[in-house]
């Protein structure tokens, strides 16, 4: 009981409760945090560390920036949800907050948008500045050949890479971006390469203009690092992906190569084992152990995570038409 005393005590104060209000809209920095309220660093890290000290945020460092985020487990963590969920985000105090929030993570899409705008076309060589391209996608291959999908959704398909290489194994691949320079860039490569199984559109990651259960695969392939809400992310991705499916997530594991953040537009600085089997647990996903694939300077993971029916048995739809199961066209625009 004491716990959740302290942590009732913590958040009785205004600033208090609008940070829990925030850091329930993604993970933020003391910087960003600081913007939004308006009041000083010292004054914002005071109340951050008396949350943190309650358990009602958590704090966690990646280089130089630290990021704060709503508690995810224990009776502490359902406390701050349900605080969060009390609060009426009508009331003035909170919507000029949710406000600035927003104006603050369109600034930060802007960015990342110009960003990718401006390396669409060389984007191929730029990934291949970090890794060894082709060790990841024999790796890839495998794993999915292995999973058998029957079609295959590809979430932030960039120059569409992932689909050029998985399509011939699947009936039907849908790449998903939002960035209509890589799209366009995406439907060149698709069509020099002359595949007819896989198109592409654009999208939100985190508001996928698809049904549930859609997809027998769903393949995430160096995007988180750019997520604000990389655990929302995966969600949505969960949320599309049939209950005998596969997710596959590619990333890096965490390194401290700041200048991908001011160069590259990189959010987080890769991401550990357990952090990514916790949102895919959270998601109602069966994560796998997963694959490392160790590289100079950076080392890339393949995580993989199971449907709940695939883990329980056979999958359960085999033999069904796909072509009933590929969403319409009109779903998929937005
Ligand atoms: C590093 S590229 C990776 C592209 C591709 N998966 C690959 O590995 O070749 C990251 C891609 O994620 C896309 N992206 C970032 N945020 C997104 C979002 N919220 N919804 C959809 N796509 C997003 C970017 O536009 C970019 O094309």
């Amino acid at each position: 009981m004491e716990h959740l005393l302290s942590a009732l005590r913590a958040v009785a104060e205004a600033t208090r409760l609008r940070l829990l209000v925030l850091c329930a809209h993604g993970e933020l920095t003391v910087s960003e945090l600081t913007q939004i309220l308006g009041q000083s660093q010292p004054r914002v890290s005071r109340h951050l560390k008396l949350l943190c000290e309650a358990g009602l945020l958590d704090r966690f460092r990646e280089g130089s920036w630290v990021f704060y985020r709503l508690s995810q487990s224990g009776p502490v963590g359902a406390l701050a949800r349900q605080l969060v969920a009390a609060c009426d985000e009508a009331d003035p105090t909170i919507a000029l907050d949710l406000r600035r929030l927003a104006a603050i993570k369109r600034r930060r899409a802007e960015l990342a948008s110009a960003y990718f705008s401006e390396n669409a076309a060389q984007w191929h060589r730029i990934r291949s500045l970090y890794v060894d391209e082709r060790v990841v996608e024999a790796a890839l291959v495998d794993i999915v050949a292995a999973a058998d999908p029957r079609d295959l959704l590809d979430i932030g398909t960039g120059t569409g890479r992932m689909i050029e290489l998985l399509a011939p194994r699947v009936e039907r691949a849908l790449g998903i971006d939002q960035s209509r320079e890589m799209l366009a860039v995406a439907r060149v490569n698709l069509e020099r390469v002359g595949l007819e199984n896989g198109v592409v559109w654009l999208g939100d990651m985190y508001r996928l203009a698809l049904p549930d259960a859609s997809f027998d695969g769903v393949v995430i392939h160096q995007v988180l690092h750019y997520a604000d809400r990389p655990a929302a992310a995966i969600a949505e991705a969960a949320r599309v992906l049939r209950p005998h499916g596969i997710l596959v997530l590619v990333d890096f594991a965490p390194h401290r190569l700041e200048y991908l953040r001011a160069e590259h537009a990189h959010r987080r600085l890769g991401f550990a084992d357990a952090e990514i089997a916790e949102w895919c647990r959270a998601a109602g996903l069966v994560p796998a152990p997963p694959r490392h694939l160790p590289g100079d300077p950076l080392t890339v993971v393949i995580w993989t995570a199971r449907g709940p029916a695939a883990i329980a048995g056979p999958r359960a739809n085999a033999g069904a038409p796909a072509a009933a199961t590929i969403p319409v066209e009109a779903e998929l625009r937005q």
